[in-house]
């Protein structure tokens, strides 16, 4: 009692003198074991990776200012880390995941994140950031919800429903990795998944027999919250529910202006909350559809996710044909006006209590202008490779943001050019020079025939223009100033250009990359370095006490303590305490 007494007090005497203190806010936390299961989503056995056991993984549920603590334990194969795709790891680059900012977390080992969620709600997700194991599985959903005492701009919705849907191939990850690493292309993928299960037998010549398909009970009458992401390797998605309106609410962290759509289009490492209401007479079950976009839809019709939405009261089965897609094979302006019709809610308070300094960003000076083209894949050295400004990024062994901890020279030039380069294209380590405080102007430009959609870790990003054919200074007469989107993965039409605006405010060293996986694992990244030019520990957290050693640093890495290492079971008072007083020692020795 005694100890409890004096660790409250010490607690509190630290929290008031030093506000940054996390121990403020509560804990969440998970254990995800990451690891190999059989499954047979398109009919077939084949190897997926599963968190727990499950293929998608757990979802991730807590509330904004949460510190989030996720041990993750690596059963698979080979090295692993764990990305929070759209989390802004305030600070923190240390937690991101990737290969840039951490050491790989090799076989058998375990590694433990832990940050704060701030400033965020919405809807987010998960992933394996490493070779292209996302291609096999291992994602999940990660929602922020509001604290009670911020509003949000719709009544509570009477449940929350995750869907995730990804285009899905039969071969698994290293068989994928294999055909790019000599020169060919994926090709067409063997179907769509919802929830990591494959279609339902809407047409027996297009869909075999006894596949296991999703389906999403309801009542009727009532309002959901319907959170779709697109977790899959390369394929634009069009989201459709038959018969019910998508009331479009938000979109990764920030509230949109709301309106309904027959369907939407849903790019790859994008994630959307539409209101649904199940306003239909249920004469029978619904179709909910996921079916391939810009490509040929003739061919590809057997990639086409399909799962069943089913009222409690529902009198029969889903049949007859799909609800249609956008007929628009000869309106390529079709989805890009939808992708702009896609707009903020400037009144609704919250989501993102204006972290950017200014809700009106359109006024903001500019300081840095990058031009960042990607082209159809190249051959360098003999192999084929992806490029953004003809660099294609080559990771370093040891990662960019250990390396400047540590003051290691000559692991990469913070080079990268703010056009495209003319020379032909080379492989390189080559970073972005990110001014702190900075408010920077990317142009996205892609020179290629395939959609792309870009991420950007750390941020959200304001989308205020795309347009077909080449950007030009004149182009940002078209800019929206007032209420682009906030968001984190942006799409950028085949032979068009986004531009996205970025106020780069979170120091750390932050990737900027394809979302589409093979054009990512050919080297279609880069990263954004940024330093606050002040010595000060208040704009980003010290290295963790757990970080891993890896390249030219690792010798300083110890060899894993298995025996803390096997017992997961009842740690988390004790850890508990542990971690709040580790985290108020650090705050109070930081602060001085
Ligand atoms: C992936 O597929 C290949 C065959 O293409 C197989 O040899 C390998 O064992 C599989 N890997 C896993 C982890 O299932
Ligand atoms: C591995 O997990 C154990 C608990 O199961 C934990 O005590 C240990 O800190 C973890 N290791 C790392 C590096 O996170
Ligand atoms: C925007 O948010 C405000 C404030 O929460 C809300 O009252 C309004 O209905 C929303 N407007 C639209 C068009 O969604
Ligand atoms: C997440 O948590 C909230 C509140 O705790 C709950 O209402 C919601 O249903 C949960 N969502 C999911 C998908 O588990
Ligand atoms: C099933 O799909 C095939 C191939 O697209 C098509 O020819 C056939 O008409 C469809 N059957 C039904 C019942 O819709
Ligand atoms: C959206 O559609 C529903 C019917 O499904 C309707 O009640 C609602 O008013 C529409 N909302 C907007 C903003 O158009
Ligand atoms: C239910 O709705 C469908 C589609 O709107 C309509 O075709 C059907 O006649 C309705 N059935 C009943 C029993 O109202
Ligand atoms: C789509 O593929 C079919 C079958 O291969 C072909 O006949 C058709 O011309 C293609 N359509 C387009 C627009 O390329
Ligand atoms: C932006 O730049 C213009 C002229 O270069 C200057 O007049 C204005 O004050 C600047 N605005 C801000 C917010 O700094
Ligand atoms: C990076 O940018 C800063 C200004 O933001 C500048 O002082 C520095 O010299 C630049 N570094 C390189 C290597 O260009
Ligand atoms: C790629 O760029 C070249 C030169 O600007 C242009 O002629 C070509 O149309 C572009 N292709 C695409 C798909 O954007
Ligand atoms: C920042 O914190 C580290 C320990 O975490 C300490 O060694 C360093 O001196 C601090 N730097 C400043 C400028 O406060």
């Amino acid at each position: 009692m005694a100890l409890c007494r004096f660790f409250a007090l010490f607690l509190i005497h630290i929290c008031l003198l030093w506000s940054l203190c996390l121990a403020e806010d509560p804990f969440a936390f998970y254990d995800f074991e990451v690891s190999y299961i059989t499954a047979s989503p398109l009919g077939e056995p084949q190897q997926v990776i599963a968190v727990n056991g499950k293929f998608p993984g757990p979802v991730i549920n807590v509330t904004t200012n949460y510190n989030v603590v996720v041990n993750v334990r690596n059963k698979l194969d080979e090295n692993l880390l764990m990305h929070w795709s759209g989390i802004q790891q305030r600070r923190s680059s240390w937690q991101d995941g990737v290969l840039g900012t951490n050491c790989p977390i090799p076989p058998k080992w375990n590694w433990t994140y832990q940050f704060q969620v701030k400033d965020q709600v919405g809807s987010f997700f998960y992933f394996p950031s490493l070779h292209m194991q996302r291609a096999s599985g291992g994602f999940g959903s990660f929602i922020i919800n509001n604290r009670a005492i911020i509003p949000i701009p719709f009544d509570t919705p009477h449940g929350d429903i995750v869907i995730m849907i990804g285009d899905w191939y039969k071969r698994n990850h290293t068989a994928l990795r294999r055909a790019l690493d000599t020169g060919r292309e994926l090709g067409m993928p063997d179907g769509v998944l919802i929830n990591g299960k494959g279609p339902y037998q809407y047409n027996s010549t297009l869909v075999p027999d006894g596949i296991d398909y999703e389906t999403i009970e309801v009542q009727p009458g009532k309002t959901y919250r319907v959170r779709v992401h697109n977790v899959g390797v390369s394929t634009s998605l069009n989201f459709r529910i038959q018969n019910h309106n998508l009331l479009l609410a938000e979109s990764e962290g920030s509230y949109t202006v709301q309106q309904n759509y027959t369907s939407l289009d849903i790019h790859v490492g994008q994630s959307y909350s539409f209101l649904v209401t199940m306003d239909q007479n249920a004469s029978s079950d619904y179709y909910i559809v996921a079916s391939a976009r810009f490509v040929n839809e003739s061919t590809w019709k057997r990639v086409t996710g399909v799962g069943i939405l089913h009222y409690t009261n529902s009198k029969g089965k889903a049949k007859g044909p799909l609800p249609e897609a956008p007929n628009d094979e000869f309106d390529k302006t079709f989805s890009m006006n939808q992708a702009r019709s896609i707009r903020w809610n400037v009144s609704a308070s919250g989501a993102r209590p204006n972290p950017q300094g200014s809700f009106r960003y359109g006024s903001i000076n500019v300081t840095d202008v990058y031009v960042l083209k990607n082209k159809a894949p190249v051959t360098i050295d003999g192999k084929k490779r992806t490029t953004l400004n003809g660099i294609s990024f080559v990771n370093p062994a040891t990662p960019l943001r250990l390396a400047d901890q540590y003051k290691v020279k000559g692991v990469y030039k913070l080079d990268f050019p703010e056009r495209p380069l003319t020379g032909p294209p080379k492989l390189e380590t080559s970073v972005i020079n990110g001014t702190y405080r900075g408010f920077m102007e990317i142009i996205l430009q892609n020179n290629h025939t395939k959609m792309q959609t870009y991420h950007l870790d750390g941020y959200a990003v304001f989308v205020v223009g795309m347009d077909y054919g080449e950007w030009t200074e004149n182009s940002r007469g078209t800019y929206n100033k007032w209420d682009g989107i906030a968001r984190s993965t942006v799409q950028v039409y085949p032979g068009a250009w986004t531009a996205i605006l970025v106020s780069l405010d979170n120091v750390g060293i932050w990737n900027i990359r394809t979302e589409n996986l093979d054009s990512w694992y050919l080297g279609q990244e880069t990263y954004i370095r940024v330093v606050n030019p002040e010595q000060t520990n208040k704009t980003e957290l010290p290295i963790p006490d757990n970080a891993l050693y890896c390249g030219a640093l690792s010798k300083l890495q110890k060899p894993e303590d298995i025996s803390s290492a096997t017992s997961i079971r009842g740690y988390t008072s004790k850890l508990l305490f542990t971690l709040m007083m580790l985290a108020c020692a650090a705050m109070s020795i930081l602060s001085y």
